[in-house]
């Protein structure tokens, strides 16, 4: 099932929220500097513990971390790494599609039911709301259309990204 939601991620007590992080995994701005800042130092120190695959990257784009909440009402933090947007020609549309089949991967993996997910992309890395949202709705309803135990809720930050959601979500 597909829920749309204006709120603000950190509040939602999901069994997984997905973060817009970066590959460095650390924090950083937007929807990860507000969900680093919710769960507190100790999710500072899980992503310190994930294993860099090279100097610099512990989470390549498109693919997915998990690390527990800790201070959120979220029992897991499920981080990805959206693409920086640059003309839709260079690959985007397969990383961003990624970031949602990976995150809903590592969810089913750890039993999660309720999964929120953030407009990844669409923020400093600049994807086009409507691009983003297509292939986030598609991809999981892909998802969805295997398991249908699961809820996903798009947790737009703005009335206007949840018109996008609702205008494709019907
Ligand atoms: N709850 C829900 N959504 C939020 C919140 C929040 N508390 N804060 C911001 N957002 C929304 C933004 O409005 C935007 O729609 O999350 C979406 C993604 O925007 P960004 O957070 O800027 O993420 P992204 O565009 O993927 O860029 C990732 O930004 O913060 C840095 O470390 C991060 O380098 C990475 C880059």
């Amino acid at each position: 099932m597909i829920r749309i939601e204006h709120s603000d991620i950190t509040k939602l007590a999901v069994d997984a929220i997905v973060n817009a992080a970066n590959q460095v995994m650390l924090g950083g701005g937007g929807v990860d500097g507000a969900i680093h800042r919710a769960a507190g130092h100790e999710l500072y120190e899980a992503c310190l513990k994930v294993s860099e695959v090279r100097p610099g990257v512990r989470c390549p784009t498109g693919e997915a971390r998990i690390t527990p909440g800790f201070k959120l009402p979220a029992k897991f933090v499920i981080h990805t790494v959206g693409p920086v947007y640059r003309d839709g020609q260079h690959g985007e549309p397969e990383k961003l599609a990624g970031c949602y089949r990976n995150s809903l991967a590592v969810a089913i993996e750890n039993g999660c039911k309720t999964v929120a997910f953030p407009c990844i992309s669409t923020g400093v890395y600049g994807y086009p709301i409507c691009d983003a949202a297509e292939i986030a709705v598609r991809e999981v309803k892909a998802v969805l259309s295997d398991h249908l135990d699961l809820e996903v809720i798009f947790c737009c930050f703005s009335a206007g990204d949840k018109a996008v959601y609702e205008s494709l979500v019907g």
